[in-house]
C-alpha cells in the first residue's frame, strides 16, 4: 500500500480548511461520502475522522484526473491533491466547518474500492440497530459515532491525567479470577488444566483493590473491564468499563471531594464547561421520599408528597387499608395537566402497572370542585389537608399510588421521570450531579428468605447504627454513596470494613456460615487480620458517563463493539459453539436444551 501512496502524504484533516487557507496546496485522504455530477463538473464529499470537505474535479483543469473521478463510488478510499478555493456565492454551507471552501483537485489516487454499503454512512439514516451492529465497521464511520468514541478517549485521558496528578497508581488486576459479589451472575471460564474447575470473570476488581490497600499502595485506580451476566438495558452491557478507585486513610468526605474534582477536570477538558462544586447531597431516605428513586433526576421539580397520614382514616378503603398494613400513599402533582384525556390517564395507569402499581388514582382540580373517581371518599378536612400538602391548584392533575413503600416509590418515581420527559420539563443542556448517601446496609430477599447487602458485603455500616445490626438489620444505614447524574447512577462506592470481626459479623447476617465465607473470602479475612488500613473507594460507570457527556440515550452508542440485548456480538457472531475437540480438552459436555418447537402460525 505504501507504493500506492507514492509521495502523497496528508497535509490536513477534512475539518481543517477554512477561508483563511485560500490558495493553499493541500492533500486530503479519506472516504467518498457521495459523488455528484453537475454538467461535467464532479463534486465529491470527502470524509475522514474529523469532518467533511468538498472536492471539485473540473474537466477543464485536468481532463485525466476528472476522467478518473468518474469511477468513484461511495466509500472508495482516495487521496487528493489540490488547491483551496472559496465556494461561489450561494454555495456556502454554514452547517459544515469547511462550508466556505472547496478543494479544486489536480491529482487523485484511488487507494481502494468498496462494495456498495448496506446503508448510507451518515447520521440520521433510517437503519435498524441489528443491521448497524452487524456492519459495525461501517456504522462506526458515521460522524456521531466517531465523535462519541473521540469523546470517550478524551474522557479517559482526562481521568488518567487527573488521577496520575493526585497520586493514584494504575495497577492491573486479574481477569481470570474468583467470583466477586456485585449482585449479578458470573461469567465462567473453564480451566483446561484443572478439569471441572472454572474461573469467574470479575464483576468488579472490588476485592483486589482492597487487597492493594492492605499492601500499602495507598491510592489505586484502573479503567477496567467488568463482566456481569444480568438482564440488559440501554444503560447495561454484559461487559462494561469502570473507572475504579480506592484510597487508604480516608472517609466519605475525602472520596467525594476527589470524585467531584475529577468530574470537574473531565468537564473542563472534555466539555469545556465549568462544573459547580460541591455537588448537592441527599440521604437515601430523602431521595426516596422526594423522588421515589435512589437515582433522582433533579433537573426538574414535581416532587412526590407522602399523604399517608392524611388518608389513613379516609373513606377510600384502598388507601386506608394500605396505610394500616404498613404501606404508604404518595401523590404526584402534574401541574396544569387537567386536560389529559381518559386515554392519557389509562396509558399512565398502564405505565405505573409495569412497576407493579395496582392502580393509579387521580384527581382533576377544577375551580370549585374535584373531578375524580375517588373525590367522594374524602371529608372537607381531608380535602383541605391534601390541597395544602400537594399544593393543588385549579388546572392540576394529581396522581396517587398506594402500596408497599418499595412499589409506591418506584411506580411514582418512574412516573415522575416519564411525565418530566413527556411534559418537556427537562432541560437537556443541564448536567445535574447529586450524591445519594446513607444507603440501607441490607435489603430482605423474599424469595431467598435472607438479607442481602444493598451495595456489597464489604461496605461498612454507619457506626451510629452498630447496635441495630443484630436487632433490626433493615434499619442499619451504611457508609455507601452513589453519584447520580441526570437520573443515572454513574458511580457507587463506600467506606469498607477493615476489621475482621466486623466483616465476619456482616457475613453471618448475610446468612453465610463460617465455612462458606472462609471458602469464598478467606483470603480477604486473612488480609484484614494482617494490618489493613481504613480505606474506601468508588467505581464510576465509564460507559454511562460518556453516554451522558455525548447526549446519547444508550451506552451501545459509546462502545465500539457492543452486544445486543441477548448478549450477542452480531459482528463476530459470538457467542458460538466450540468444537468437539475444545470441549474434550476442557472435559466438558454440553447438555443441550432443545428449544420448544414454535407453534405453527398461518403466516
Ligand atoms: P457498582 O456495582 O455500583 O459498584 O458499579 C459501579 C458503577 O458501574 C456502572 N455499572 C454498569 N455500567 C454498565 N453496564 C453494567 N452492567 C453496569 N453495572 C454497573 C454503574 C455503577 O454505578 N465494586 C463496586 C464499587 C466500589 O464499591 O468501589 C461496584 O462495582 O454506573
Ligand atoms: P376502584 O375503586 O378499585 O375502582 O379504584 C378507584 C380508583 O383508585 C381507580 O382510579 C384505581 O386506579 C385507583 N386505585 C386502585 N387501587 C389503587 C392503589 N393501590 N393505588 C392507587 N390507586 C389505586
Amino acid at each position: 500500500m505504501a507504493d500506492m501512496l507514492g509521495d502523497m502524504r496528508r497535509t490536513h484533516h477534512c475539518n481543517a480548511l477554512a477561508a483563511d487557507a485560500l490558495g493553499q496546496n493541500v492533500t486530503l485522504m479519506g472516504w467518498v461520502l457521495r459523488r455528484r455530477d453537475h454538467g461535467g463538473v464532479i463534486f465529491i464529499d470527502l470524509r475522514d475522522r474529523e469532518g467533511i470537505t468538498q472536492v471539485v474535479f473540473n474537466p477543464e483543469n485536468h481532463p485525466d484526473v476528472h476522467a478518473k473521478a468518474h469511477v468513484l463510488r461511495s466509500e472508495f478510499v482516495i487521496g487528493i491533491r489540490g488547491k483551496v478555493a472559496l465556494r461561489p456565492d450561494g454555495m456556502v454551507n454554514p452547517k459544515l466547518a469547511t462550508g466556505e471552501i472547496e478543494v479544486i483537485a489536480d491529482d487523485l489516487k484511488i487507494l481502494n474500492t468498496a462494495q456498495t454499503p448496506p446503508f448510507m454512512i451518515e447520521d440520521h439514516v433510517d437503519v435498524s440497530e441489528p443491521i448497524r451492529l452487524k456492519n459495525r465497521h461501517l456504522d462506526l464511520r458515521r460522524p456521531t459515532l466517531q465523535r462519541n468514541l473521540i469523546t470517550r478517549h478524551k474522557t479517559g485521558a482526562a481521568v488518567r491525567r487527573f488521577l496520575n496528578a493526585n497520586g493514584f497508581l494504575d495497577i492491573e488486576t486479574p481477569v481470570l479470577t474468583k467470583s466477586t459479589p456485585e449482585g449479578a451472575r458470573d461469567y465462567l471460564v473453564p480451566s483446561r488444566v484443572n478439569p471441572g474447575q472454572f474461573y469467574a470473570l470479575p464483576q468488579s476488581p472490588q476485592l483486589f483493590k482492597q487487597l492493594l490497600m492492605v499492601s500499602g499502595f495507598d491510592r489505586y485506580y484502573q479503567i477496567v473491564r467488568c463482566f456481569r451476566d444480568e438482564d440488559l438495558r440501554a444503560d447495561r452491557q454484559p461487559e462494561f468499563t469502570q473507572i475504579d478507585m480506592e484510597m487508604s486513610f480516608v472517609g466519605e468526605e475525602d472520596l467525594m471531594t476527589i470524585s467531584e474534582n475529577m468530574m470537574a477536570a473531565v468537564f473542563s477538558e472534555v466539555m469545556e464547561k465549568p462544573l459547580p462544586l460541591p455537588f448537592p447531597r441527599l440521604t437515601w431516605n430523602e431521595a426516596m421520599d422526594r423522588y421515589g428513586l435512589d437515582k433522582p433526576d433533579t433537573r426538574f421539580g414535581m416532587e412526590l408528597k407522602n399523604v399517608s397520614d392524611i388518608v389513613a382514616g379516609s373513606g377510600f378503603k384502598v388507601f386506608a387499608s394500605v396505610v394500616k398494613n404498613k404501606g404508604i400513599v404518595k401523590a404526584l402533582n402534574a401541574k396544569g395537566c387537567i386536560d389529559f384525556s381518559r386515554k392519557d390517564i389509562d396509558d399512565l395507569t398502564a405505565f405505573a402497572a409495569v412497576y407493579r402499581a395496582k392502580g393509579l388514582a387521580w384527581i382533576k382540580v377544577k375551580e370549585n370542585e374535584w373531578q375524580s373517581p375517588i373525590a367522594k371518599f374524602f371529608t372537607d378536612e381531608e380535602k383541605a389537608a391534601l390541597t395544602k400538602r400537594i399544593n393543588m391548584e385549579p388546572g392540576d392533575l394529581v396522581f396517587f399510588v398506594a402500596d408497599t413503600p418499595a412499589i409506591t416509590n418506584e411506580a411514582l418515581g418512574q412516573l415522575r421521570n416519564h411525565l418530566g420527559k413527556k411534559l418537556g420539563l427537562i432541560d437537556d443542556t443541564r448536567f445535574n450531579f447529586v450524591w445519594v448517601t446513607h444507603f440501607p446496609m441490607f435489603e430482605y430477599d423474599e424469595t431467598e428468605k435472607r438479607y442481602q447487602a444493598l451495595h456489597h458485603p464489604f461496605t461498612a455500616p454507619l457506626e451510629a447504627d452498630y447496635d441495630k445490626l443484630d436487632t433490626d438489620p433493615l434499619a442499619v444505614r451504611s457508609r455507601a454513596y452513589d453519584l447520580v447524574l441526570n437520573g443515572f447512577e454513574v458511580g457507587g462506592g463506600s467506606i469498607r470494613i477493615h476489621d475482621m470481626d466486623l466483616q465476619e459479623r456482616i457475613f453471618s447476617i448475610l446468612g453465610m456460615t463460617p465455612d462458606t465465607y472462609q471458602e469464598k473470602f478467606g483470603f480477604l479475612l486473612d488480609a484484614l487480620e494482617s494490618g489493613a488500613p481504613p480505606h474506601g473507594g468508588i467505581a464510576f460507570g465509564f460507559d454511562r458517563l460518556v453516554m451522558l457527556l455525548c447526549g446519547e440515550s444508550s451506552i451501545r452508542d459509546v462502545i465500539a463493539f457492543p452486544k445486543t440485548q441477548k448478549a450477542a456480538c452480531l459482528l463476530t457472531n459470538a457467542p458460538s459453539e466450540p468444537t468437539r475437540e475444545q470441549l474434550e480438552e476442557l472435559s466438558l459436555r454440553v447438555h443441550r436444551i432443545i428449544p420448544e418447537t414454535p407453534e405453527k402460525t398461518d403466516a
